[in-house]
């Protein structure tokens, strides 16, 4: 087996950080997105064969033959996962690292070479297992609770219990004092107060993310990308592994950076979401009644409305997604602008299921980027457009969310697609969206309804504007 000396190693975990780096930077943009994902896998390259092949390293047989099942297995899953089961894939993923820092920090513990330092660095070390424990246990149960709530095997509405910040604060408590009684046992005596509070830790992780409504989901999901992030880097202090605590504090860094962004985006406070809903206005429960009455259009009378209109404005929303309507969608457009019409996209930072949903679509069907505006940017215009079209959204244009104070959503900025001369909105029935709410938008005098499948109601309506 060829090894390689320790300043090699040096040297490739720093160029594979900085290609960590770019490829983090890159993804800022659609335009660089593509070549900074090939700068990541690059980097991962460059890292696993740097490690690998450290010295010291033993029974490459098992590191290869388990990373060519986890090759394997990841490709399979993600050549089969549906663009809008991401963010259920990207929760459990997380919920590995999480399991991956609490088995490092076990074996780290146990590990005797560990128990041969001085007393300081020992006692450091300690530390470092303790914390590094407790992240990845909270960031395991954590995500595997996202993951259900994402995919629909857990209700999304918030569990709130009374006394819970209190329960909460308690399990912090006792998880430092076992921190104490860990640091000071003998040998690996410890183990049973790392065990204990890996429960408690698990048991918080679960807690916290039960608290949080199915619309705060979005934050939550990169609160826990953070979260993974962290635990890394403590598994990097673990195994004095310089590129997995750089590595794990980049994720852990950007994903607190995205976390406060989306609650920026969506006025929630970012604390009150870390620490599971503290401090969290709570609806009253009292759902508002709907005043007026819905009325439907057919795919026709849509038709012959948008060839009255000169300016409109496309909202889409997580059944774009569903339905793959994106292409038809753009062909739509393109109808609409040789006949001389205004046409542009209004996109909600949370609308879909993962942050910039909206944008990887429209994109894949090459809409170009100039006509996509961003929720603040198009707002103003809405009350000088003739007709918004909403496709398969919903919780994004609910107008409750500025004036129904009951509203799980309440304070949330919305596409203020009421505003507009006439405003069609295009699903399948009048079910709610995400976060479980009625929209009073369906009921607005100057909204319609268009039932169906997206795909298949815009490929009718551009088959009568083209007619
Ligand atoms: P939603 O509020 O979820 O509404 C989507 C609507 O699409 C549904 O009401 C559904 O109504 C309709 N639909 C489904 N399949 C369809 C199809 N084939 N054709 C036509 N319509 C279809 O979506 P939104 O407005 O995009 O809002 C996003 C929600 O997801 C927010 O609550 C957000 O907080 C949450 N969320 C977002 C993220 C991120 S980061 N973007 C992550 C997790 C959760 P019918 O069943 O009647 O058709």
């Amino acid at each position: 087996m060829i090894f390689i000396e320790k300043e090699i190693q040096t040297a490739a975990y720093l160029f594979a950080s900085i290609l960590f780096i770019l490829s983090l930077g890159g993804l800022s943009s659609q335009e660089s997105a593509k070549r900074s994902v090939f700068y990541g896998i690059v980097g991962m390259g460059i890292a696993i064969l740097a490690t690998v092949l450290g010295k010291g390293v033993e029974g490459h047989i098992y590191i290869i033959g388990a990373i060519s099942a986890a090759a394997i297995i990841g490709t399979l899953l993600a050549r089969k996962v549906e663009m809008t089961s991401m963010p259920q894939l990207v929760a459990i993923l997380h919920s590995f690292v999480g399991l991956a820092a609490v088995l490092v920090g076990y074996g780290s513990y146990l590990d005797p070479a560990a128990h041969k330092l001085s007393s300081s660095e020992h006692t450091i070390h300690l530390v470092e297992v303790f914390i590094g424990v407790f992240i990845g246990a909270i960031t395991f149960t954590g995500s595997i609770v996202a993951w259900g709530k994402l995919e629909g095997k857990i209700m999304s509405k918030p569990l709130l219990y009374p006394g819970r910040h209190a329960v909460n604060i308690v399990l912090l408590l006792t998880s430092i004092v076992l921190g104490v009684m860990f640091a000071g046992a003998e040998g690996t005596n410890g183990m049973i107060y790392l065990y204990i509070m890996t429960a408690i830790a698990g048991f918080i992780g679960v807690m916290l993310v039960m608290a949080i409504g199915g619309a705060d989901m979005p934050v939550v999901v990169s609160m826990l990308n953070s979260y993974s992030g962290w635990a890394a880097s403590a598994a990097g202090f673990m195994l004095g592994n310089d590129l997995l605590i750089v590595t794990g504090a980049l994720v852990g860094s950007s994903g607190a950076i995205l976390s406060i962004i989306m609650c920026e985006a969506m006025n929630r406070s970012f604390f009150s979401v870390i620490l599971g809903g503290f401090g969290a206005v709570t609806s009253s429960g009292e759902a508002a009644v709907m005043e007026g009455e819905v009325t439907s259009l057919t795919h026709e009378e849509v038709a012959d409305l948008l060839k009255e209109a000169k300016s409109i404005v496309i909202v889409p929303g997580y059944g774009m997604a569903v339905a793959k309507a994106q292409y038809p969608i753009y062909d739509m457009v393109k109808t609409l602008q040789k006949a001389g019409k205004k046409v542009r996209f209004a996109i909600h930072p949370v609308a879909g299921r993962l942050p910039g949903h909206m944008n990887v679509l429209l994109a894949e069907a090459h809409v170009p980027y100039d006509i996509v505006l961003e929720m603040d940017e198009i707002n103003p215009d809405l009350p000088d457009t003739d007709v918004v079209m909403v496709i398969g959204a919903n919780d994004v244009v609910n107008p409750g969310a500025q004036d129904d104070p009951s509203s799980p959503i309440y304070g949330m900025p919305v596409i203020e697609a009421w505003k507009a001369e006439k405003v069609i909105i295009m699903k399948r029935s009048m079910s709610v969206g995400y976060a479980g709410v009625e929209n009073p938008l369906f009921y607005k005098p100057n909204a319609e309804m268009l039932y169906g499948d997206a795909k298949d109601s815009v490929e009718k309506i551009l088959g009568f504007l083209k007619a």
